[in-house]
């Protein structure tokens, strides 16, 4: 399909420091009002996305499904949900897109398919041994076939076996309506590679690969037993399920795929590895860009914040790629509540690595057992959050590299952290009688602050309510009333990307692509202060004022202004005189 590409698009690796919004789609706007969001929906929002100024979305599946885990769990990767819209609509929303200057990631998900998949469908139609099994992970049972293979246990809770009826087992690291994919087989190499010519055909620009480092398994026997397994990939890819090393002949291969095009195209690894091993994932021969998830681990101290910073650029460098930024995403509780709990005292420390780099797990993991727990939930403090996570918002928009932006976030929209159990619809609920799941964070938006502006009790989301029930409080975080303050979330958001693409603009001349500069500048106890160029970012995170180093005022993370200092709990971008 042949475009005229939007200037913005056609910068080489325009990707490496955009700003990108995360849509979740069922979420995000519904124009067909059946309560989901949808395609339409997304070409409805133009506008809006045109007014964040992002630089391109990243849309999360939208693909037929039964809803499993929230379209990730993918009946077929070259279609579109009928529930969603067609691929004619889809075309529309690409070209509506484009023409905003906006890219489009799509996301893959090579891990599993799901059991909806006309391969599985096949698979379990057919004898132990057929080749339609070859395309997936079946093993006998143990004790003749009526017990699993062994212990392992799925992410979402259970066996990570299912019974196929005669004997054999299917392997699903997630749900049992995911079974995971054999990569060691060519068909299933194949059939990706045509889906990302699929999509890269119909004009996307790039994609987010779910589980990226989870495609590769060793299932040879002795097994290692479930308390061997730890959760997260080990530092020598020694682990038999997660980022062992053949997993990059397979980006390797998408790599020439992706260079078909012109201007190639990207993608973006959600690799859950040993940091040591994730400069591997964004190296310009394989995907070109792998997330950085310690920010959204990171706690609202100075010294943490320092940590992640120092640690991503130094990866960055390695890769020959440009880090990624992200404070929140659809699986984790919002950045604005997360950031209104109690500090914990001491991050936990998973592994101690080869290199001594620090393998931590802390705040995030703390806000679902807390915020998400019942009877002993903290006290959360939504002001400071919000408050917190303003200011965390423009130390990110402001570091070298590309931000990602989960929806709500730029409206600081809290957790909806007491949804009631028969709404939920994440198959992590339940796992225990305290886990209530993703879902918290995947209520649809709060487009107007009237419940009812499209008729459709559901805060202009969408016709005829919304898929998940919206609270009240809602109608404070609407995009129509934050629209119209000059204070908001909001208003600072737009204003802050606007702001940041003159800053690199100025920085670099033609090329926002090459502003690279950064470094520290010695700041007071509580406060983190680097630079690029003229550009200074100086972040408070004590309850008190402190003083401002010289400069204008570009922007302010606090409602309130800046005053004399830099405000407590706040961000101050400044311009060097
Ligand atoms: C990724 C997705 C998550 C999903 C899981 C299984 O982690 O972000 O939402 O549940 O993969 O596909």
């Amino acid at each position: 399909m042949s475009r005229v590409i939007h200037p913005r698009l056609a910068r080489p690796q325009w990707w490496r420091d955009a700003v990108v919004y995360q849509i979740y789609p069922r979420s995000f706007a519904d124009a067909h009002g059946d309560g989901l969001g949808d395609i339409p929906g997304v070409t409805s929002r133009v506008w809006y996305l045109r007014e964040l100024g992002v630089d391109a979305v990243w849309l999360s599946p939208f693909y037929p499904s039964q809803l499993a885990d929230g379209g990730y769990d993918v009946d077929d990767y070259r279609d579109v949900d009928p529930r969603l819209g067609s691929l004619a609509e889809f075309d529309e929303m690409v070209a509506a897109l484009h023409s905003a200057g906006i890219g489009v990631i799509v996301d893959l998900v090579p891990n599993h398919t799901s059991n909806r998949h006309a391969w599985f469908v096949e698979a379990l139609a057919a004898s132990p041994g057929a080749a339609a099994r070859e395309r997936y992970l079946f093993r006998d049972g143990a004790n003749g076939g009526i017990e699993p293979p062994n212990e392992w246990e799925s992410l979402f809770g259970g066996s990570a076996w299912t019974p196929a009826g005669d004997g054999q087992w299917y392997l699903h690291l997630f749900a049992p309506e995911q079974p995971d994919l054999n990569w060691d087989n060519p068909e299933v190499r194949i059939d990706f590679e045509n889906t990302l010519r699929f999509w890269s055909d119909r004009g996307v620009d790039g994609f987010r690969v779910d589980v990226a480092h989870g495609l590769v398994k060793d299932l040879e026997e002795p097994w290692e037993r479930q308390d061997e397994l730890e959760l997260w990939p080990r530092p020598d890819g020694s682990h038999p399920l997660w980022d062992r090393d053949g997993v990059m002949d397979i980006y390797r291969s998408w790599r020439r795929v992706f260079d078909c095009y012109d201007p190639p195209r990207f993608a973006v690894a959600e690799a859950s590895v040993h940091p040591s091993r994730r400069a591997r994932y964004a190296s310009p021969e394989t995907l070109g860009q792998a997330f950085n998830f310690a920010m959204s681990d990171a706690d609202w101290r100075p010294g943490d914040f320092h940590e992640v910073v120092d640690t991503a650029l130094r990866d960055a460098a390695e890769s020959g790629s440009s880090t990624t930024w992200l404070l929140g995403g659809h699986d984790s509780p919002r950045v604005a509540s997360r950031f209104g709990l109690p500090l914990i005292p001491s991050p936990r420390v998973y592994a101690d690595t080869a290199d001594g780099r620090p393998f931590r797990h802390d705040s995030q993991w703390l806000a679902r057992q807390w915020l998400l727990s019942d009877g002993r939930r903290p006290h959360v403090d939504h002001e400071l959050g919000r408050r917190r996570a303003r200011a965390a918002t423009l130390i990110e928009l402001a570091l070298p590299g590309c931000t990602y932006v989960y929806q709500g976030d730029e409206l600081g929209l809290p957790e909806v952290a007491d949804l009631p159990p028969e709404v939920l619809q994440d198959p992590m609920a339940g796992r225990s009688a305290r886990e209530k799941g993703r879902d918290g964070c995947r209520v649809p938006l709060p487009w107007s602050a009237d419940r009812n502006a499209l008729g459709g009790n559901s805060f202009g989301f969408g016709r005829d309510g919304a898929h998940l029930p919206q609270p009240d409080w809602f109608a404070d975080f609407a995009v129509d009333v934050q629209s119209a303050d000059p204070t908001s979330t909001l208003t600072m958001f737009r204003r802050a990307v606007a702001l940041r693409a003159s800053l690199l603009a100025e920085a670099s001349g033609e090329s926002p692509a090459a502003a690279g500069g950064f470094a520290w500048v010695p700041a007071v106890e509580g406060v983190l202060h680097f630079h690029r160029g003229l550009w200074h970012c100086v972040t408070n995170f004590t309850d008190g004022a402190v003083p401002r180093p010289a400069g204008e005022v570009l922007l302010c993370s606090a409602p309130e202004g800046a005053g004399d200092g830099v405000p407590a709990n706040s961000t101050v971008w400044l311009r060097a005189s």
